[in-house]
């Protein structure tokens, strides 16, 4: 039991990492029976506009190393930094055949610079990563300090919204990722817990203004494709090129910030362009045809409780 009275192994956001680590050894086989995770990583990876040579990256919660790959097949022969808080998840990764341009760096996002990992960095992969953060603002403010001058963050993250969005969650949650956590990775309360998180959490565009208050400039909003579509999505943003010397940028983010909830289909975020003809589109925009059905909190009905 904690001082706080909490049972010591209940998890919350700022021990999260510790529920990752005990259950380390099935999250690889977990995320095979996850139809695209591979792929919709390296999606996110390409969308970060990597090109040239030398670049040195940065993957933060890098887990057993997925982000990681996905990162280097966007940007081949570049010099990654992948930085986890369970030290278990790392030693998974470190156990994986890497170029000699990655190190893996125990450390939580909060105390990088404690860990030596300092800035610039030319691009940063964040991948499930921030949707676990106790405050989800204040770690994309350490992550734009960390960037280089125009250089792109890509949140590659959970983010449902309105009954459609939250009700597409319920159902893969509950046909699909929650039974999965239970038979590969061992992990049914980690998986619940991000369940709740993820639901509570905001959509899509709670996420742009997140990140637009953060401080990234040209952010946009991209969804993935298959059994994740409409849930996981690429939030791009980079650090703005000039300082914001006279406050512009952030008298036009509390302007942002004070506007009237607007409808999920006019949110005016762009989406980016990379998607080619099979791109799924902005996340609330969900065709009448792939409606889940009513906003439900409880399993759909014939679906196995885990
Ligand atoms: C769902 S895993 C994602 C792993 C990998 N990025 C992927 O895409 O497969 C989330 C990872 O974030 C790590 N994590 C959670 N909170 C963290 C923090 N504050 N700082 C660094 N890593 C954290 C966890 O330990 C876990 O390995």
């Amino acid at each position: 039991m904690s001082a706080d009275g909490r049972p010591s192994d209940e998890i919350r956001p700022a021990t999260v990492h510790r529920a990752y680590g005990r259950a380390a050894g099935g999250f690889d086989g977990y995320v095979r029976a996850i139809p695209g995770y591979h792929a919709n990583l390296r999606v996110s990876a390409s969308r970060m506009g990597l090109s040239g040579a030398g670049l040195r990256l940065l993957d933060v919660g890098c887990g057993t190393g997925a982000s990681t790959e996905a990162l280097l097949t966007a940007a081949p022969g570049s010099e990654v930094v992948a930085v986890d808080a369970s030290a278990e998840m790392l030693a998974i990764a470190r156990r994986k055949n890497w170029p000699p341009r990655v190190t893996f760096v125990h450390s939580r996002l909060e105390t990088l610079a404690e860990a030596g990992v300092e800035g610039p960095f030319d691009g940063i992969l964040a991948s499930y990563l921030v949707s676990n953060l106790p405050d989800a603002e204040i770690g994309l403010r350490r992550l734009l300090g960390l960037l280089a001058d125009g250089a792109p963050l890509a949140v590659h993250d959970y983010a449902v919204a309105g009954p459609r969005g939250r009700s597409r969650w319920t159902s893969v949650s509950w046909g699909w990722l929650l039974p999965m956590a239970s038979m590969r990775w061992g992990a049914s309360e980690l998986a619940r817990f991000r369940y709740r998180r993820v639901r509570g959490a905001g959509g899509p565009e709670s996420m742009v203004h997140r990140m637009e208050r953060a401080g990234f400039a040209d952010v946009r909003v991209q969804t993935v494709g298959g059994l994740q579509q409409y849930l996981v999505h690429t939030f791009l943003g980079r650090r703005p090129d000039e300082p914001d010397v006279v406050g512009e940028r952030a008298r036009a983010r509390a302007e942002a910030a004070q506007e009237p909830p607007r409808e999920p289909d006019a949110t005016g975020i762009e989406p980016v362009e990379e998607g080619g003809p099979d791109d799924p589109g902005y996340a609330d925009e969900l065709p009448e045809d792939q409606d889940p059905g009513d906003d439900e909190t409880t399993p759909p009905e014939g679906t196995p409780r885990v």
